[in-house]
Parts: structure tokens; sequence; C-alpha cells
């Protein structure tokens, strides 16, 4: 379109552009095998791209009409003529949104799929008992499923619950009482490398579970940085384990019992300067040593293996440690660094437990089979005893409680 059309109609408009602004909107082309002329025009006012059209075409003829007039005045050789107006436009041209929506869409979702493949490749949380055994090198010994109902009461009353988590405690005990059976342990350390996986809730509640079956035991918060004992079981938290080593305190005036039968508690006491040297100081093992005389079961709560030494020195004084990884999260090389430091201190593993592991509706048994790399047995067979070929010990004898469903083996159980 030439600048004169372009300004003609600038100018009859009166529109807020410069001709070639217009020029730049508006193609005209020729139809082919016809006379006929297509002129189009882009604007953001559908009203104002049809004014001009309109306007452009009418320019257009009358400045065909001046060129081609002879100067006698006599009628123009020839002549152009507006065959159709153009009309308001019912959708916008631009933006497509259609299109744009299906392009977007579609590059979405190989976005999507990327990203999915790349955290999976990028993912090395612990998320399978057969990983979890392989760093740790012991067996899974217990695996509890995550439950909405701990975070508001960490407690489970196992006189009163039948649910997954109480099963899934109930489990670990057995196994518990499995592992080393001519010299079971009986201070049992539970930690696990990073703040958050449980340790805490795991720790109460296997003293619980172990309660339950009509031991005595002892809960000590030996996590004397970030004490939660006495907040999740309704305690008094300033005389504890801190107070005894100081000698502000003995031991029974610091020992809580407990709303829970069998269940006494030694809070962390105020949290003190130098927790690791109290820790790892003779007073500390003494302390224990004397829990050991009086309970059946000493099960100690600790910090994570990662942020501080403490873990390992109570580990280091202790029957054994229980390793905990919060399926999903726990990495890899956290795990392996949390047994090194465990290592380095000599204490002895006994086994590793998955917390807050998710659960697809309510908790199935049949999962207890695959996370000990066992078939699931076929609902029909018989006294479902599924063999295991491995040798390791603690995995037999995980299989065992599976076998047997852990209950004969709790005095209270077999006393009935
Ligand atoms: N099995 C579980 N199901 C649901 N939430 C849990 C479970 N175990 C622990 N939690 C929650 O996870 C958080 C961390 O637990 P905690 O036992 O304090 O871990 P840690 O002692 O390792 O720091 C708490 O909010 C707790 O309520
Ligand atoms: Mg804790």
């Amino acid at each position: 379109m030439g600048q004169t059309l372009a300004q003609r109609t600038v100018d009859k408009l009166g529109l807020n552009m410069s001709a070639a602004e217009l020029q730049e909107n508006v193609t005209a082309s020729a139809k082919t095998d016809t006379v006929l002329i297509d002129v189009h025009v882009l604007d953001e006012s559908p009203v104002r791209a049809r004014d001009i059209a309109n306007t452009l075409s009418d320019e257009f003829v009358a400045m065909v009409r001046e060129l081609e007039t002879p100067d006698s005045g006599a009628r123009p050789d020839s002549r152009v003529v507006v065959e159709q107006r153009a009309s308001i436009p019912g959708d916008p041209v631009v933006p497509k949104t259609l299109r744009n929506i299906a392009v977007g869409l579609a590059l979405g979702i190989v976005f999507g799929i990327g990203l999915a493949v790349f955290r999976d490749l990028m993912d090395n949380t612990v998320k399978d008992s057969g990983t979890l055994e392989e760093i740790t090198g012991t067996g899974v010994v217990g695996s509890i499923p995550l439950d909405k109902e701990r975070r508001r009461q960490p407690a489970i009353a196992f006189d009163a619950d039948n649910s997954g988590i109480a099963e899934a405690f109930r489990k670990l005990r057995t196994n518990l009482q499995f592992l080393s059976v001519d010299n079971p342990p009986r201070v049992i350390v539970v930690t696990s490398s990073m703040p958050s996986e449980g340790k805490s809730t795991t720790a109460i509640n296997i003293a619980l579970a172990l309660a339950e079956a009509e031991h005595n035991v002892v809960l000590v918060d030996g996590d004397l940085r970030r004490p939660t004992a006495h907040k999740y079981l309704d305690l008094v938290g300033a005389v504890g384990f801190s107070t005894v080593l100081s000698g502000a305190a003995t031991l029974d005036e610091a020992l809580q019992k407990t709303r829970f039968a069998g269940l006494t508690v030694l809070t962390s006491g105020a949290v003190p300067p130098n927790p690791s040297e109290l820790l790892g100081s003779q007073s500390a093992r003494k302390l224990l040593h004397e829990l050991r005389g009086r309970f059946d079961y000493v099960i100690v709560d600790s910090a994570p293996l990662l942020a501080v030494t403490d873990a390992a020195i109570l580990a280091a004084g202790a029957d054994g440690v229980l390793l905990m990884a919060r399926f999903g999260h726990t990495r890899r090389e956290q795990l392996i660094h949390a047994v090194g430091s465990l290592e380095s201190v000599g204490a002895p593993l006994l086994g590793a437990v998955f917390t807050l592991m998710p659960t697809r509706g309510s908790l199935s048994y049949s999962y207890d089979y695959s996370y000990y790399g066992l078939p699931e047995p076929k609902r029909s067979s018989r006294g479902k005893t599924p063999v295991s070929d491995r040798s390791d010990p603690a995995k037999i004898n995980a299989t065992s409680d599976v076998d047997r469903s852990g209950a004969s083996y709790d005095k209270r159980k077999s006393a009935e």
C-alpha cells in the first residue's frame, strides 16, 4: 500500500498513528484469477480495523478516480469500486487463544515429563528396604507408616489401638526381641542422620510397645539440645538427664511416671552448655548403667548424627542403635555419613527403621512381604510360610515375625 493512500486514510479517520505505522498493519493482495483486491487490516480494536479497511477502500477508489480522469474531464478509462465492505470481525485474529493454549499445553507436558525424569534421576533419597539394608549393612527391622494423628498426639495408646502404625510398632518390638537372642539389647539408642526424621516419636512408641508387652521401660531423652519427650508426653521438662548429671537432683527425683503403665521417663532437663561433654562423661555411663539395672529396657532418644556427636557418644555406651531413615526424605549420603559416625565409635547397629512411610489407603499387610525381600504368598496357600533363602540372621528372624504375626512372642500374649 502506498504512502499517499496510508496518509489519506490516517487523515480521514484522524488516527493517532503515522502513515508508516498504518502500512505495517495493512496488507493488500490480489486474488488470483480475479481483478479483486483483498485488504487485511490488523488493529487492536475490531471497530477501528473495520473503519480503516473501509476508509482505505474508499480512498483508494477516490485516488484511482482522480488519477484516471483525463484532464479534459472526460470519463475515466478505468475505475475501481468497493465490491464488499469490511465488517467487524467476531473473533480476534491475534492472539490465537485456542492455538496458544494447545501449544502451551504441549510444551507444559513435555516440560513436566522432563522435570519428572530429571527429578527421578537426581532423587537419591532412600525409598526401598534393599537400599536401606545395603547402606546400613544391617536389616530393616521396622517400617513405621506416616500417621497424621501422631502430629497431634505422638504417643500411641497401645491398649486401645490396632491401627496400622500400632501394628508396625508391635512388629518392631518383636524383631527387637529376636536380635542377638543370647544377649538381647536392652539399652537402645534411637537416632537418625537429620532432624525431623521421626526419632522422638518412634522412640516413645517403641518404649510404649515394649511396655505393652509388660516390660518395665524407661525412656531417656538424650537429645539435650532439642528435647521433645516432655512435650510429646505432657511431662515436666525442667528436671531430667542433665539435672541428674550435674548433681542437682537424684535419679529418683528426676524419673517421672507417665499415664502409660510400664513407662517411666527421664526427660532431658535444662539444656546444658556442653551436651557432648556431659553425655561422654563417666557419670552419664553410670547413669545409663543404673537405669539398665532398674528397667527391662532403656530407650534413649537422641540428637541427629550429622549435626553433633551426641548420639554417637550415647551409642558407644549402649547395647545398640536403631537407625531411623525417613522414607523418601533421608538421602543416601546422609545415611552413609550416619553409619560412618556410628562405626567410628564402635557403636553396634541393631537395625534400620523406615519412618514416616507414606501408605496408600489403609496399611496393607502385603507390603511387609516385599519389604523383607520376600515374595508375597498367595492368599489361598495354607500356613503362610515364606521361606527366605538368605542367610542374614536378622532377616530370617524378621521372616519368623511375619510368619507368626508377632503376637505369640510377647509376654502378655503368651501369658494369656
Ligand atoms: N509416623 C509418623 N506419622 C506422622 N507424623 C510423624 C510420624 N513420626 C513423626 N512425625 C512428625 O514428624 C515431625 C518430626 O518428628 P520427631 O519425632 O520430632 O522427629 P525427630 O526427633 O527426628 O526430630 C513431628 O512433627 C512429628 O509429629
Ligand atoms: Mg527429636
